[in-house]
């Protein structure tokens, strides 16, 4: 055949499986048989592969064409991805909605009614009708590139179904784990012996993050899409509504049940009826979300903080179980709080299997009398882990037990002492294994120092085999002894090692928060490294001034010092300092400066500390352009270690090549 009978045939054969995946995934409607469907596929696989030019990134052989990745990128998000208040009854949603009447003088608005979809947000962006990248949200700002996960999601448009897209589209939705298809993979993970998800929002969000997008694809996720981020180079609609159907007819998936409505008593019928009928779809809700339908209505609202004022997220009442407590157990913090909390008989709750409750102190125990061998209430409002409520009346046998805090450490044996006007227990020895190990999980973790691939189960080893004992140590470690570790091979040394050597560059608020100190949490570490900027100037800061800071207050103000006079923790301040962790408020990588404006870079090699999608956002932040592959109009190429044959592609057109550093220094000084 020609090159060009060919390439129509396969256009054709590509059309014709577009329009029959999105009938079967987004509309639910398939017109024609699996048969039939794997027949055309298999046409277009063969006469793809026999004339590569063919494939297309659009192709829906393509789903799962992307190479397994070592990691993910970092994602700057072109608008933050945003919150959403809560309401939690009538009242409150009438309040919301009067301080949106009061807002706008006038109080009847058209309002969008929206099932609120429990799974996890996502952006897609699209460039000329092609999805190029699937983002998660992250923190809002930043989230992780998953485009080759991404694209395994069958009702996710690889391609827009328009002969005249947009340059560029950005849309939100919500990727969920359709209820069939999760208890599905439970049962086979039950089946070959591995522990069932928890609940199909956690299997949603870690299928999503599988390195392999093989595994993703085998996990049959899916979409609602919910929003527009933003478009460009065509006028949108300025209605949320004629949004959602301009998307529709996009191809995107668009939820069937969301309503048009003009007033209050609309709103609350549509919640009361979802209430209902919420167990009868095939995904999970915690509530429903109210959206102002006009754009220049939501303009005109804003935002609070991270919470827009024109939506609101109106949620459903909490679900509630009955089962019984069969233990209290203890857990001890990184502070040695004493932690007790139910172990119970299983249960579900919400679509969910319940098997431990949080009972908050002894004295919130001993207020609801709660004791073991009960037959307790427990109850799951959205997120929060579930909590013991109190006993059923009237069912105790007599053979209940009241419950005791010990008077020593399950942990440690060490004595156990009640702190004055605090609810808490704690254990008296800092050197408390189960402390230790809680210490370095949370110096680990993604609210402190983020060090990837360090899980809990590596964290105990490295302190069984006595590889560490406290969190400065892991800056220590020598690659020879990781490689002793059991089941530690060459890749994944290498890998821990960077993860580890990549922190030492985290912002200030990071290490502030990962040192653990009494009562300060990640929101008071962004205040204390704003405020002071160094590791050093908050060491040397008197009660009386943190007092004097809004936001602190006297008891964090103490522990702070208290924390800083404390000769072992100062040990701990010192090793980190040894070790190259950074001490002080780095420079702002977000803050908007000229002084590239007009010029064309291009990022090749490995920069320490830095990740691809950082590297261009730094440039980007600075007015300049950054291109995948060198040319003539390239001004400079800012090369790493391993740097590839970008560099000889510069040699030979004659691009500067320059590092990282000079980089910095080019913009110190400026280029003009
Ligand atoms: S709109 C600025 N609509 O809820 C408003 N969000 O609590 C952005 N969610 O991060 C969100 N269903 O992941 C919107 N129909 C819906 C939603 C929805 C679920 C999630 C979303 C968001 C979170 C906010």
């Amino acid at each position: 055949m020609a090159d060009e009978e060919n390439s129509n045939l396969a256009n054709s054969l590509k059309e014709k499986l577009h329009f029959h995946n999105y009938r079967y995934y987004v509309l639910d409607d398939p017109v024609i048989s699996d048969f039939e469907y794997d027949r055309i596929f298999r046409q277009l696989v063969d006469l793809e592969e026999n004339i590569p030019g063919l494939k297309a990134a659009d192709s829906p052989t393509q789903r799962v064409g992307g190479a397994p990745s070592p990691e993910f990128l970092e994602i700057q998000h072109r608008s933050p991805m945003l919150s959403l208040g809560n309401v939690f009854n009538v009242n409150e949603f009438i309040a919301w909605h009067n301080r949106a009447a009061t807002r706008l003088q006038f109080s009847n608005f058209e309002m969008i009614c929206e099932p609120k979809i429990d799974g996890l947000a996502i952006s897609l962006t699209y460039e000329n009708g092609l999805l190029v990248q699937g983002a998660t949200r992250g923190d809002g700002n930043k989230g992780e590139d998953v485009t080759s996960n991404v694209r395994t999601i069958r009702s996710i448009p690889l391609s827009l179904q328009s002969p005249n897209p947009p340059p560029r589209l950005e849309v939100r939705g919500e990727i969920y784990y359709p209820l069939d298809a999760f208890e599905k993979f439970n049962n086979e993970r039950l089946a070959e012996g591995q522990a069932p998800f928890a609940n199909p929002r956690n299997a949603a969000a870690g299928s999503l993050r599988q390195l392999d997008p093989k595994t993703t694809s085998e996990r049959h996720l899916s979409i609602w899409v919910y929003q527009l981020g933003s478009v460009d180079g065509q006028a949108a609609p300025d209605t949320h509504w004629e949004i959602m159907q301009w998307l529709r007819s996009l191809g995107f998936r668009i939820n069937p049940l969301i309503e048009l409505v003009t007033n209050l008593d609309s709103v609350t019928k549509y919640h009361q009826r979802w209430i209902e009928n919420r167990n009868n779809e095939n995904y999970q809700t915690d509530g429903i979300v109210v959206k102002v339908n006009s754009l220049e209505y939501q303009r005109l609202l804003g935002f609070i903080s991270r919470e827009p004022r024109w939506a609101v997220a109106y949620k459903f009442p909490s679900e509630q179980a009955i089962t019984k407590l069969v233990e209290i157990g203890i857990n001890v913090g990184r502070t040695g709080n004493l932690n007790p909390f139910a172990v119970l008989e299983p249960v579900q709750l919400g679509g969910v299997v319940i098997q431990h409750a949080t009972l908050h102190n002894e004295e919130d125990i001993l207020r609801k009398d709660i004791r073991i061998g009960d037959q307790v209430i427990i109850e799951r409002a959205g997120e929060v882990i579930p909590q013991v409520i109190g006993p059923v009346a009237g069912s105790r046998t007599g053979a209940e037990i009241p419950f005791e805090m010990p008077g020593l450490c399950p942990s440690c044996s060490s004595l156990v002492s009640k702190i004055e006007g605090e609810a808490a227990h704690r254990c008296s020895n800092a050197s408390c294994p189960s402390q230790k190990f809680e210490k370095i999980k949370h110096f680990v973790s993604k609210s402190a120092m983020d060090i990837e691939g360090l899980g809990e189960k590596l964290v105990k080893l490295l302190l069984d085999l006595d590889l560490i004992s406290e969190f400065p140590d892991l800056y220590f470690l020598d690659r020879e002894q990781l490689l002793n570790v059991e089941r530690m091979g060459e890749k994944s040394v290498t890998n821990l090692l960077s993860a580890i050597e990549k922190s030492k560059q985290r912002p200030l608020s990071s290490l502030i928060s990962g040192l653990g100190i009494l009562h300060v949490g990640s929101e008071t570490s962004e205040l204390l490294a704003k405020q002071f900027k160094s590791v050093d100037t908050i060491a040397q800061v008197s009660l009386e001034n943190f007092e004097a800071i809004p936001g602190i207050g006297s008891i964090v103000g103490a522990a702070l010092v208290e924390y800083f006079q404390n000769s072992e923790n100062l040990a701990i301040i010192e090793k980190l300092r040894s070790a190259g962790v950074n001490f002080t408020e780095n420079e702002n990588l977000e803050e908007y400066v000229s002084s590239f404006i007009g010029l064309r870079f291009v990022v090749t090699g490995r920069i320490e500390g830095y990740t691809r999608s950082e590297l261009e956002q730094y440039i980007k932040n600075r007015g300049g352009s950054v291109s995948s592959s060198v040319s003539s109009k390239t001004n400079f190429v800012v090369a790493g270690e391993d740097a590839g044959s970008k560099l000889s592609d510069a040699e030979k057109l004659n691009v500067s090549i320059i590092s990282f550093a000079e980089l910095q220094n080019l913009d110190r000084q400026g280029l003009h």
